[in-house]
């Protein structure tokens, strides 16, 4: 299995450019299974997650042809003729569950072999199967866990989600775009990502209306026509660079970014005392030594604190005299990180959601596991001032969701290496 050594690199200097962002390119190419003519994606990051969405919706017809140099996709649905998710790819992303909503509305059925939850919650799928039932689809799940979806044709519907569940949405907004007549649906999720998918759809013709809301309207439509669209850069990995210069205390110029789609971000920095500008070429963040302080984050759906940049910022944290406080409020065990970070000498105690974090102490290089993707993230930029080796296992995760990590850190100046064991 490949690792990644990390010694420790001195401030962060230089520029980096963010990539497509993963979560609004996952449901969108999920979304090109609802039109039946070829559509073209940009700026669509070259991850694992995606690779695994590309064969998943080739499996069940689509033709897609990626171009790598260009970060191009072509994908050509016209030739979609299956419903059933494979198992071996759902097993590998939980995220295949917004081919569902899709399915449903272009095939009539769907089943998708769910796995179970993972390192940071159960991830429960009832408000996703709530919208769908609403909607008018028979929905079974066996008790081996596979969602099982039928439907004559979806009839538009008012719902609402009890919690503003960002999959949920996506789910029921694909599926209402091609059902007959209008679905309101409340408490719907307001991320960047959301609207993303709403801007592709509305492309396709689609009619939809209040997405980055919490109430979306959708006026379902016969069909759906070829369409292109440019995919917004990554929020999640912005944060986790501006995150890298302000640990590092280092000065970085980030790249083809969207600075209002950060604002808790720039927010908490500027509270712990990092100098954040924005400029036409992009957003710059610059820490010196000795001026960083605590602060506390609570996690919160958009427009709150990010939860994907909980433990990134952690690790921030660790760092800065003082004490601060943590407050986890959207997955129920996402702390999987603080064993990691406690081993590289990291002062946290966690009781229930909270999590405090005395800073200042001087960070050691370990041997640390990446539990998910964001706390790999977290326990690299911690690697990258610790004294010593630190040594970060099971990089998939990262290799999940950040383009290029390596080559894009190092490009900044870290001591960084990918090994195989
Ligand atoms: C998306 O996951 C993102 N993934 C996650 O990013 C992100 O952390 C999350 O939204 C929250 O912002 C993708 O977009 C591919 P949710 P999703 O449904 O859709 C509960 C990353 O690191 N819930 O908003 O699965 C759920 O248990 C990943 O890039 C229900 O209770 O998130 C969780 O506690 C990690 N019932 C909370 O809502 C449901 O039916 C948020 O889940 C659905 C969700």
């Amino acid at each position: 299995m490949a690792k990644l050594l990390l010694q420790k690199s001195g401030p962060l200097h230089g520029e980096v450019s963010i990539s497509g962002s993963k979560n609004a390119v996952l449901p969108i190419l999920a979304a090109t299974v609802l039109c039946s003519e070829p559509c073209e994606l940009f700026d669509v990051p070259g991850l694992k997650d995606v690779d695994i969405m590309c064969r998943l919706i080739e499996s069940l017809g689509a033709k897609v042809e990626r171009n790598r140099e260009e970060n191009s996709v072509a994908i050509d649905p016209s030739g979609i003729t299956g419903h059933v998710a494979p198992e071996e790819l759902v097993k590998m992303m939980r995220a295949s569950m917004v081919v569902m909503g899709p399915l449903l509305a272009r095939m009539g059925k769907a089943v998708i072999p769910l796995p179970g939850g993972c390192a940071i919650g159960d991830r429960p799928i009832e408000l996703h199967l709530k919208g769908f039932k609403a909607l008018g689809a028979e929905i079974d799940v066996s008790k081996e866990g596979v969602v099982t979806g039928e439907c004559e044709k979806l009839r538009g519907a008012n719902i609402y989600l009890d919690f503003p569940s960002v999959g949920a949405t996506e789910n029921i907004v694909m599926a209402a775009s091609l059902a007959e007549g209008t679905t309101v649906l409340e408490n719907a999720a307001q991320e960047p990502e959301i609207v993303d998918l709403c801007n592709f759809l509305n492309k396709m013709g689609a009619r939809i209306k209040g997405a980055g809301t919490d109430t979306i309207k959708i006026e379902g439509v016969e069909k759906l026509h070829s369409a292109k669209h440019v995919v917004i850069p990554d929020r999640i990995e912005a944060g986790t660079y501006m995150l890298a210069a302000a640990i590092t205390r280092g000065v970085v110029l980030i790249r083809n970014m969207l600075p209002d789609h950060v604002k808790p971000i720039i927010a908490k920095l500027r509270e712990c005392g990092a100098e954040i500008y924005q400029t036409d070429e992009g957003v710059i963040v610059k820490a010196d030594e000795g001026t960083l302080r605590s602060t506390d984050i609570k996690t919160l759906p958009y427009p709150g604190f990010p939860t994907d940049l909980q433990s990134p910022f952690m690790a921030l944290l660790t760092t800065v005299e003082g004490q601060s406080a943590v407050i986890e409020t959207v997955f129920e065990n996402r702390y999987m990180h603080v064993k990691e970070l406690k081993k590289m000498g990291a002062d946290i105690s966690v009781k229930d959601r909270c999590a405090i974090i005395r800073g200042g102490a001087k960070l050691k290089g370990a041997k640390v596991a990446a539990t998910d993707l964001r706390a790999g993230a977290a326990v690299v930029l911690a690697g990258l001032v610790a004294e010593g080796v630190t040594e970060v296992s099971q990089i998939y995760h990262i290799e999940r969701g950040y383009e290029d990590f390596v080559e894009k850190m190092a490009g900044l100046g870290a001591i960084i290496k990918r090994v195989e064991d």
